[in-house]
Parts: structure tokens; C-alpha cells; sequence
């Protein structure tokens, strides 16, 4: 499953990146504006930290407006994919942009049938978004589920993204279920590493160690 960071912050995508586990960034509105920059400025900063797929959303509503903000978004850098909501115009202007050669990356997935729609309309990824459904009461990880049901029974190349992950057992069952990415807040990659097991276990190994006088090199 490839691993995507949730973040506008350059500075912390700089980090995880050095872990050489990051296959891509996605991005949002509330997140530009969280990172306090302009928006193309960030997102060429990131493409070129992370030569992976870079989300950029498109904040028009109106299909014109998306095909407008989508092709002046995916000619910041060659590995921008387009955000685009999941209304009726956000898939009309995804139709458009894929036979453009534009990846877009279809945001705000609720249901399997709309995830189907996206499919439908060319979507590169489908972003189903678990953490907001099961603040719902939802099960999200149903969806992702289903979504994969859906799209195996007909053989929809649309990927998978699954996003508005809270946790790391979020990305167990995720990956599990056979989401083809997850995109992740940093923190929640950063505990992916952990185990108390595993510190428990290094520390061991070392106070052992220390009592044989040895080093290695
Ligand atoms: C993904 O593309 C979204 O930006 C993100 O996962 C939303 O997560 P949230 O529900 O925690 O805001």
C-alpha cells in the first residue's frame, strides 16, 4: 500500500520524506491555509520535495471554474494530480480533465456509489474519507470495503485513497481491505514505527550487550 502524508507544511513533509517511505502528499484548503503560504508557492515547493503524486484542490464549484483552477493547478509541476469534490460539477470536470491527461483526485467520498460515479467519470484516485464517517457513527472502514468490492467486480483502475485517517489501526485495515494508498497526518506515520515491544526488546539487547565489553567496529 503506498503511503501519502496529509500536509501542507513543507517543513514536516521535508522530514518524513527523509524516511524514504513517502510515496505522495495530499493536500487541502483548510490545510494551504493552515501553512500560511500562497498556494502555488507550496505546492511546487512540495513537488519538489516529494517526486510522487502532489493533490492540489481546485476551490471552484461551478464545472467551468473547476476545468480553469484544474489545468492552471496541474501546470505547477508535472506531478500535481487535481482535487476535486465529489458534486455532480466535480465529476463532470474530472470527465474533462482525465481525457486532458490531467489525474484528478476525487475528494470527499462518503458512499461506494459515488465512489462507482468517480470511477465512471476517470478518476485517478477516489478519496473515501473514513476518520469524518465514523465521527458519523459510520464505519468507515465499510466503505473502503465496499469501494473495493466495486471496483474489482468491474475492473476500475481508479485508485483507492483512503483519507481522513485518525489512527494507525486505521492504516492496519486499510491496507487490509485493500486500499490501494492511504494518506496520512505525520503523526499518524511517525507511530506507525512504534511498538513497546520494540523498545522494551532494544533496550534489552543493548544492556546485554554493554556487558560483554565488546564493540563491533
Ligand atoms: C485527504 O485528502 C484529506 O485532506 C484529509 O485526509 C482529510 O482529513 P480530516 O478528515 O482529518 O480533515
Amino acid at each position: 500500500m503506498q503511503l501519502f502524508i496529509d500536509s501542507a507544511d513543507v517543513a514536516e513533509l521535508r522530514a518524513v520524506a527523509a524516511s524514504g517511505l513517502i510515496d505522495g502528499v495530499t493536500t487541502n484548503p483548510s490545510l494551504i491555509a493552515k501553512s500560511g503560504r500562497k498556494m502555488k508557492d507550496a505546492i511546487a515547493e512540495i513537488c519538489s520535495i516529494i517526486p510522487g503524486p502532489v493533490s492540489a484542490e481546485a476551490v471552484a464549484t461551478d464545472m467551468e471554474g473547476m476545468l480553469a483552477e484544474g489545468r492552471y493547478l496541474a501546470r505547477i509541476a508535472s506531478n500535481v494530480v487535481v482535487k476535486l469534490p465529489l458534486t455532480e460539477n466535480g465529476l463532470r470536470a474530472c470527465r474533462t480533465l482525465s481525457d486532458e491527461g490531467i489525474r484528478v483526485n476525487v475528494t470527499l467520498c462518503f458512499s461506494a456509489v459515488q465512489a462507482l460515479l468517480a470511477a465512471k467519470a476517470g478518476a485517478y484516485f477516489i478519496s473515501p474519507f473514513i476518520g469524518r464517517l465514523d465521527d458519523k457513527g459510520v464505519d468507515g472502514m465499510d466503505l473502503i470495503r465496499d469501494i473495493r468490492r466495486i471496483y474489482d467486480n468491474y475492473g476500475f483502475a481508479t485508485n483507492i485513497l483512503s483519507a481522513s485517517i485518525r489512527s494507525v489501526e486505521h492504516v492496519r485495515q486499510a491496507a487490509l481491505a485493500g486500499s490501494d494508498c492511504a494518506t496520512l497526518p505525520p503523526k499518524t506515520f511517525a507511530a506507525m514505527y512504534k511498538h513497546e515491544l520494540t523498545d522494551s526488546g532494544v533496550e534489552a539487547f543493548l544492556k546485554d550487550w554493554a556487558s560483554t565489553g565488546q564493540s563491533i567496529l
